[in-house]
């Protein structure tokens, strides 16, 4: 089946079933059903035709080979169940969390809202996760096939002064497992925790990580995890001119931008259905243009000198091309994702591929901020 098939068939039949069943529930049936038929012969189907094997879109980050530069965000395999499974649908990296020190439930449902008219959603989910423990005897438990990072976040329950702590906890008890480490200070579903986006804390917080990553990887002979941050769409100019100083200075291997957005400006849903909504991160459409201005910036502050992963708002292949433009090196995708089916990655894939051809260059490292050249 063809990408355009198979994107009409999940357009026009698939898409509004699931989209007129309650949110929350269905991104589980829907993820246990797929995971539970991920088995020989299905998920090697499923892996030939969701892969594009194209040398040009592999892209080198940290001695780290992915197979293309299209990755899923955080927030999506919360408990790591599905990466594996997921990993067959062209992803060339799961990152798996946020995960939290301890257990956490998160907040109550309903936590998770379709906006249609905006091809967005609005979240509260609230870090909801088995805790550090729960998810490293998972990860022991089986083989990973596919490259997995993993987001780690603050317990809600523990006080911002501890949050150090916390966050070292996690690193040390997941480090064994991950590919690269994302230390989120971005949610605005944990109270105050996006304060830790200020330089304080966050060279604190960074510099303990990094302390820590340097001995876990002596002890354990190995190398230590690349480690990267990922900030929120809210931040200012001067707030995110200090976060690319702080990057630099604490020697951080990448930024990821962005997490979701408290701004609800420029909606077509009605205000009153917002209002109703009420708090959480909005994700997808709206945020395209804010999270490119974001990696805009941050490329040119850290000119050029730090990776940037660039998640928030690419619902189709031509934004993805553009972030990579403004200076991300690679992308997460999540709400286009969900609007835009299992093909997606394989869409945004091949239209990268074309746009690298159209513009005479042969890898997508050389695509890389070329929105500021000359
Ligand atoms: C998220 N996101 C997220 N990010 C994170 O660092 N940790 C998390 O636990 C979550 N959880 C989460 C749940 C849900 C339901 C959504 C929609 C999003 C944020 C996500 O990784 C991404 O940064 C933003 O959603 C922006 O990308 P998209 O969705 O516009 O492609």
């Amino acid at each position: 089946m063809g990408v355009n098939t198979s994107g009409m068939f999940w357009r026009t039949l698939i898409r509004p079933i699931l989209f007129r069943l309650p949110t929350e529930p269905v991104h589980h049936w829907s993820m246990s059903a797929f995971h539970a038929s991920m088995f020989p012969p299905l998920s090697t189907v499923t892996r030939a035709i969701s892969r594009v094997a194209n040398p040009e879109l592999r892209t080198r980050l940290w001695d780290i080979e992915f197979e293309n530069p299209v990755g899923l965000a955080a927030g999506f395999d919360k408990q790591a169940r599905w990466f594996n499974s997921l990993g067959n649908l062209g992803f060339s990296h799961i990152e798996v969390g946020t995960i939290t020190a301890q257990a956490q439930a998160g907040n109550q449902q309903p936590r998770l809202f379709r906006l249609p008219a905006d091809q967005a959603l609005i979240n509260r989910m609230g870090f909801n996760n088995p805790g550090a423990d729960a998810v490293a005897s998972q990860l022991q438990r089986q083989t990973i096939c596919t490259l997995v990072g993993i987001n780690i976040g603050k317990t809600k329950v523990v006080e911002l002064a501890e949050a150090t702590d916390d966050y070292l906890y996690s690193f040390r008890t997941l480090f064994p497992f991950a590919r690269y480490f994302t230390v989120n200070v971005s949610s605005p579903n944990t109270p105050g925790l996006r304060s830790l986006q200020s330089r304080e804390p966050l060279v604190e917080l960074l510099d303990a990580i990094q302390r820590s990553n340097r001995e876990l990887a002596a002890a354990q002979n190995t190398l230590p995890r690349p480690i990267l941050l990922k900030i929120a769409p809210d931040l200012d100019d001067d707030q995110l001119a200090d976060i690319a100083s702080i990057v630099l200075e604490t020697a951080i291997n990448g930024l990821i931008a962005t997490n979701t957005t408290i701004s609800r400006v420029g909606l077509a849903t009605p205000q009153s259905t917002i209002a109703t909504i009420g708090d959480g991160g909005l994700s997808g459409k709206p945020l395209t243009g804010r999270s490119r201005e974001v990696v805009g910036f941050l490329f040119r502050e850290t000119e050029g000198r730090v990776p940037i992963v660039g998640a928030g708002g690419i619902m189709n292949g031509e934004d993805a091309w553009q972030m990579i433009r403004h200076g991300a090196s690679m992308v997460q995708v999540y709400t286009g994702f969900i609007y835009g089916g299992p093909m997606f990655v394989k869409k945004i894939n091949k239209h990268l591929v074309r746009r690298l051809h159209e513009s005479g260059m042969a890898r997508i490292s050389d695509a890389v901020g070329t929105a500021f050249a000359g």
